[in-house]
């Protein structure tokens, strides 16, 4: 069966110190718990304190991006086998803040994501509609599109290593959650999806993390859905007290 996974996309928040607070925070709050798989994702410059912090912890670390080279010249860019080396384990690619603000293409995300693999990361691939595509019917098509582009060509080794995390964009940061049956909705058709390209057994394999506005107060009702398999969090995991109500509604 398919392991819940909830991780904390911090995004660009946390010094240093403060990041190493969070996490140690965190490591009490949620020491433990085995049933379901705890990811922090802090910015590249605290990847390391926190990945000294989490030792021998439930907690893996993972990151926010990374480029699809393993080296070279490609100034400002971290490759996977940098983030390897410094005990990360999951990789989150195409977020939709990455697509807005930083051109981020379904190509490069195949590109990010096949690298990732390669070098033995596991990708949390962001797929979500705009509010203005949920509004004009294309909420399907739109994920359709994602995931092709993403995904499609993948083999099935590989498409067993990614998790994938629906964001609906008009949802994050904004306070805003899609309804229960709104996520149900959208992860069942992404795993009907994976059915029909991968194969009943491993589209049920996979792992489907909702993201969006995520909190202690609607955790539950979401995970309890039957394709929701997750959380990916934002806001909410700046807060180790919330992000650890959230990963116990998982329970
Ligand atoms: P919020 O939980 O702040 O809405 O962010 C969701 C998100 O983008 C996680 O990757």
């Amino acid at each position: 069966m398919r392991k819940t996974i909830i991780a904390g996309n911090w995004k660009m928040n946390k010094l240093i110190s403060e990041a190493k607070v969070l996490v140690q925070e965190l490591k009490e709050l949620v020491s433990g718990i085995t049933e379901i798989e705890i990811v922090v994702c802090p910015v590249y410059t605290s990847l390391y304190v926190v990945s000294q912090e989490i030792k021998g912890s439930n907690i893996k670390l993972g990151a926010q991006d990374c480029f699809w080279e393993e080296s070279g010249a490609y100034t400002g860019e971290v490759s996977p086998v940098m983030l390897k080396d410094v005990g990360v384990e999951f990789v989150v690619l195409g977020h939709s803040e990455r697509r807005q603000y930083f051109c981020e293409t379904d190509e490069w995300v195949n590109k990010k994501t096949k690298k990732a693999i390669e070098i033995g990361l596991r990708p949390i691939v962001c797929v979500g509609e705009k509010l203005e595509e949920r509004e004009a019917g294309k909420t399907f098509s739109i994920i359709e599109k994602q995931l092709e582009g993403g995904l499609g060509n993948l083999s099935p080794e590989e498409i067993k290593k990614v998790v994938i995390a629906y964001e609906p964009v008009w949802a994050i940061g904004t306070g805003k959650t899609a309804t229960p049956e709104q996520a149900q909705e959208v992860h069942k058709f992404i795993r009907n999806w994976l059915s029909e390209k991968f194969g009943d057994e491993i589209a049920e394999g996979i792992t489907i993390q909702y993201g969006g506005s995520v909190k202690p107060g609607n955790a539950k009702d979401l995970l309890s859905q039957k394709d929701i398999d997750g959380a990916l969090v934002g806001g909410a995991s700046l807060k180790a007290q919330d992000f650890a109500q959230i990963i116990k509604a998982g329970l």
